[in-house]
């Protein structure tokens, strides 16, 4: 096992591919097309060459390359972290038994399952930013977005290597049809519901960023716990890229709040827009669309099949080793949030059934953190509006507040009420057109779109008017 990439391959990796012909055939049978979905489906904006992060290595120090690339040259390589040989599975039923390298087979259905769930999110994301790149605020995002979009096919790369490697035929067939599903696509849409959403300005790509890329964050946290050790060390790699992108999303809101904090102050009104700003009460209700769309990624708030999961030894808890119990949970009850009597409760159940749930107020508690941050910008600015997350029960298709309506503070609505004040909380026809109106393309270094802040640091040590991307 080497830890450096070998580069001098057609897929870069650091699994000794070269030492498996068959499996390095069907994957160099796939990469045309993948390359062809890339072309296709990935980003429309045409460049040279944009200042992109390249995987090289899984140490500590440098693990990555920074330098101008042409995107389709980009070298989408497969790596795990390195492999602890006296890894032993930390939870469930086979709590302290060896780490498996290869698939058991009474797991086989639902392991190859738990990875074409994360595998399809990671293309879907690309295919919703794909046209981002024609209104980028500044040379410096455009080269964040993209780079964003390389490592999420990257990530697809990674659940690829899985399936072919551990499933035969059937995770070869898998790894097709990852291709052949697209984000919104009436008839193969991507498998969950926030992936099938359009990303059609740059507001809701920072959202995105922060609230469901940070789903990601969790559920690869869940599967890095994994038992099966090919797929832990997958997702443990996969997490070191996926700080990036919560960079992306948190600095980005940031920034955003930053301008309209600025442009409140000099104008001395909230109603910013006829000032090239996006107004405090728009950032919310974009807020309030993404956190509540991203809390259905989390499924329902019990779940047997995750208890299942979880007892197997496939799917753990976000810090599993920092838990302080049995973990097996078998003895255990939590509260969970439910309908009680037509108001919104809560309810005790199984530990292990009540495992999203766990997951939820973990990903919950890390959302709070950006929202105080942004509250911070406002406060410092000495204006007294914040933003805030709302309630579990606001704007939910999955789960128990899938079936009522609330509003962001919880209170339960009638569907009739509901439709008559939900452009009060989500963005309406008028808060996406202005969104949409001032997203034009700075494209010239060192520039910045009129309704957001440029950023304090630039990428890799440069400055922000560095010359990130060249556009064709
Ligand atoms: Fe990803
Ligand atoms: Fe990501």
């Amino acid at each position: 096992m080497t830890a450096s990439a070998d580069y001098g391959e057609k897929i870069p990796n650091n699994v000794d591919l070269h030492e498996d012909r068959r499996l390095q055939r069907a994957l160099e049978s796939w990469q045309p097309n993948f390359l062809s979905w890339w072309e296709s489906m990935g980003p429309t904006l045409p460049t040279q060459d944009v200042y992109l992060r390249t995987a090289v290595d899984v140490g500590r120090e440098g693990w990555a390359h920074f330098g101008h690339v042409a995107m389709r040259d980009y070298r989408w390589g497969i790596f795990l972290s390195e492999r602890d040989p006296d890894r032993r599975i930390g939870f469930g039923a086979h709590k302290g038994e060896p780490a498996w390298q290869k698939v058991p087979g009474e797991y086989r259905a639902d392991l190859r399952r738990l990875i074409v769930i994360q595998g399809d999110t990671e293309p879907a994301s690309v295919e919703q930013q794909r046209n981002l790149g024609a209104t980028a605020p500044s040379l410096y995002d455009l080269r964040n977005l993209f780079q964003v979009n390389v490592e999420e096919g990257r990530h697809l790369w990674a659940m690829v290597y899985l399936l072919h490697a551990h499933f035969g035929r059937e995770g070869r067939e898998e790894a097709e049809e990852l291709l052949h599903r697209n984000s919104g696509s009436e008839e193969s849409p991507r498998i969950l519901g926030a992936f099938n959403e359009e990303t059609p300005d740059w507001l809701s790509f920072f959202m995105f960023t922060y609230f469901t890329d940070r789903d990601g964050k969790y559920q690869l946290g869940t599967l890095k716990e994994s038992g099966f050790d090919p797929l832990s060390r997958t997702c443990e790699f996969m997490l070191k890229e996926e700080a990036h992108h919560m960079m992306v999303g948190t600095t980005g809101i940031d920034r955003v709040v930053e301008r309209t904090v600025q442009l409140m102050l000099e104008h001395d009104t909230d109603d910013i827009a006829p000032y090239g700003g996006i107004p405090l009460g728009v950032v919310q209700k974009y807020l309030n669309f993404h956190y509540s769309v991203s809390l259905d990624l989390f499924g329902g708030e019990t779940s047997s099949n995750v208890a299942n999961y979880y007892t197997a030894g496939l799917k753990g808890r976000w810090m599993e080793g920092r838990r302080k119990d049995d973990h097996r949970l078998t003895d255990d009850a939590v509260m969970v949030d439910a309908l009680v009597d037509g108001t919104i409760g809560q309810t005790e159940v199984a530990a292990l059934v009540g495992l999203n749930t766990d997951l939820r107020r973990e990903y919950v508690a890390d959302c709070q953190s950006g929202v105080n941050r942004w509250n911070r910008i406002l406060a410092d600015a000495g204006l007294p509006q914040r933003l805030k997350l709302p309630s579990v029960a606001f704007n939910r298709q999955v789960g128990a507040f899938a079936g009522i309506e609330a509003t962001p503070d919880g209170e339960p609505l009638t569907a009739e009420e509901w439709a008559a004040q939900k452009g009060a909380w989500l963005p309406d026809d008028v808060d996406k057109a202005h969104v949409r109106s001032l997203m034009r393309p700075v494209h010239e270094r060192g520039r910045i779109a009129s309704w957001i802040a440029p950023p304090r640091n630039g990428i890799n040590g440069r400055p922000f008017d560095y010359d990130y991307v060249h556009l064709a």
